[in-house]
């Protein structure tokens, strides 16, 4: 009795060692047969090359997003990509695919097995006469606007520097343009997607309309992203930058941020304050946009006269201000966001905010944070109302309600920490929620943006309605569920 359960557990032991060591097998032979399938466009790199890109291929923003791969490939042509993702749906490897890196969600564009880095995807088609511009989705939006400044054209892109455009779009895209005109989705007109059984194809909104909404939001559930068309607008110098704020002056932010939210209709005008708690003190680093030269009186000023740290203000390109940001300061720290959306920075809610700040910084600074942020990001409440067509996110019916995404950010250093880290932004998340609904904001039910909210915010609280339609896309061009070897939010 006691022999043959010892056996038992033996031959069970025997198995398991078998069956992992077969699925590191697949990941390494994937590797090999990918190298002979592909282009001399394409390049696959190894974790013990001295040379070569392997590090590069596999970093993230967020070192918790970082995962030691069996390889990376680099596709250098959609017919490549298109020969890999045969390979891996053949031999069912893991895989991830990574644009920028800059997701705060672990294995989402990390894998033990193929790591696929878009980065020789780098072009940037300017098309005066269609006022579009193809962009590959290997590139940093840093990259797009310093190609298009020469035409005095822009897009509708990322805030701060290092973001990638591939994740970026897919998952919809709030940018200093949003109150002009929309999301990064709402000015999509292509997409070159290599569909999970190979195919290549450009996904418009008369060619395949049902794939065209799924992908405006769907990240990476329907194949992989080549390029992207987007519209182009007018460019020219803007004003802004970064004002950080210490301690004492927080009330007098606290008064400012509400007044800009309750009361700047300008389209042009955009403020970015993150509440942060950084070596045991809360101060306030604060973004101020405008879409032209010099801003009209009184939309900055109070910012301006409040008391401040430091100062890197003036007239300068939408590139310079976008990379005034700090945003790199925390790159390779362990990470994450999760957001909440609000209809409404009050003055009760501002309070609420920056006592959040200082409750998590102070408790958490014991758990080894090394930054703990809330980022305000009011809009006008048309930011929704540009859209020609529908789109995955945000999930938005005809009078679509004005939600504020606010994203709440910690970074930390020690690996064991995660869970709680992750565990705290679920609990201060929730504690805004509940301060929102009891002063009356109808945000039970909002949609949590998808680039911001945490891996495991059930998929009905992000597409909400759209779900059971991207679904039945979802069945249709993938029925073998081939991007489910890759990481994310997965229909
Ligand atoms: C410092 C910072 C600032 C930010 N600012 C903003 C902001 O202003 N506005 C905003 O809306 N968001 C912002 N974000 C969130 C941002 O949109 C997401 O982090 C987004 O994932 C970044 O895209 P990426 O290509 O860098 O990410 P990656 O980590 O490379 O990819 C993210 C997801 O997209 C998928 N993906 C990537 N490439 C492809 C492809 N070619 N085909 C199919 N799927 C693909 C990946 O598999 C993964 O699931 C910010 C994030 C950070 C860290
Ligand atoms: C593919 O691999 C997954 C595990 O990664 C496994 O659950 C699934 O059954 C496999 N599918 C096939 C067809 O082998
Ligand atoms: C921030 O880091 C990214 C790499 O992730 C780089 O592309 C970008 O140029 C950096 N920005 C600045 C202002 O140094
Ligand atoms: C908006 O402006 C009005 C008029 O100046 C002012 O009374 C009100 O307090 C402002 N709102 C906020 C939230 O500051
Ligand atoms: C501050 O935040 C903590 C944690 O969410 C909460 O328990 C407490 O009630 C808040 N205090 C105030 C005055 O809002
Ligand atoms: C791939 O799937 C699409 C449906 O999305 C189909 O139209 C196409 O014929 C398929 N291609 C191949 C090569 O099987």
């Amino acid at each position: 009795m006691h022999m043959a359960r010892l056996r038992k557990t033996c031959k069970a032991i025997a198995l398991a060692s078998f069956f992992s060591a077969t699925l590191a097998f697949d990941a390494s032979d994937a590797c090999t047969q990918i190298q002979q399938a592909v282009s001399s466009a394409s390049s696959v790199y190894y974790p013990l090359e001295l040379l070569g890109n392997y590090a590069a291929d596999i970093t993230h923003w967020a070192s918790s997003s970082t995962q030691a791969s069996a390889c990376t490939v680099e596709p250098g042509t959609a017919a490549d990509v298109s020969v890999i993702i045969q390979l891996l749906a053949s031999t069912n490897t893991s895989f991830a695919v990574k644009g920028g890196g800059h997701t705060a969600n672990p294995g989402f564009s990390s894998t033990t097995g193929v790591h696929i880095s878009m980065t020789r995807f780098s072009s940037v088609a300017y098309d005066a006469a269609s006022a579009t511009v193809t962009i590959g989705t290997g590139l940093v939006w840093d990259d797009v606007y310093e190609a298009l400044a020469p035409y005095g054209v822009n897009v509708v892109g990322g805030r701060v520097t290092g973001v990638g455009v591939a994740g970026f779009t897919l998952g919809g895209g709030y940018s200093y343009k949003t109150n002009q005109f929309g999301l990064t989705v709402d000015t999509i007109t292509a997409f070159e997607l290599v569909k999970p059984n190979g195919s290549i194809v450009s996904v418009t909104a008369a060619s395949e309309p049902d794939l065209f909404f799924g992908l405006k939001g769907g990240l990476n559930n329907f194949g992989i992203v080549t390029q992207f068309t987007l519209r182009t607008f007018p460019q020219g110098q803007v004003w802004g930058g970064l004002l950080t704020y210490t301690a004492t002056s927080i009330p007098a932010v606290n008064a400012a941020v509400a007044s800009f939210a309750a009361n700047v209709t300008d389209p042009k005008a955009a403020i970015i304050p993150a509440y942060n708690f950084l070596l045991g003190e809360p101060g306030v680093s604060h973004i101020m946009f405008y879409d032209g030269p010099s801003p009209p009186a009184g939309i900055f000023d109070d910012f301006l006269a409040i008391p401040h740290l430091t100062e890197d203000v003036s007239t300068r390109s939408f590139l310079s201000l976008v990379q005034s940001a700090p945003s790199n300061a925390t790159t390779g720290a362990r990470g994450a966001f999760h957001t909440v959306s609000l209809l409404e920075y009050s003055p009760a809610m501002m309070d609420a905010i920056l006592n959040e700040t200082i409750f998590w910084g102070a408790r958490l600074a014991l758990a080894g944070a090394t930054f703990i942020s809330y980022d305000i990001e009011p809009f006008l409440p048309t930011l929704y109302t540009h859209a020609t067509s529908p789109s995955a996110f945000p999930p938005r019916g005809p009078n679509p309600p004005g939600y504020l995404p606010l994203n709440l950010y910690y970074a930390w250093a020690p690996s064991t920490s995660d869970d709680l880290f992750h565990a705290a932004l679920h609990q201060s998340s929730d504690h805004l929620t509940q301060v929102a609904i009891s002063e009356g904001q109808a945000i039970a039910d909002a949609p949590l943006y998808t680039n911001y909210a945490l891996y495991d915010t059930p998929l009905e609280r992000i597409y909400g309605a759209n779900l059971p339609r991207l679904r039945t896309i979802k069945g249709e061009v993938d029925p073998g569920n081939v991007m489910g070897l890759a990481g994310g939010f997965k229909f």
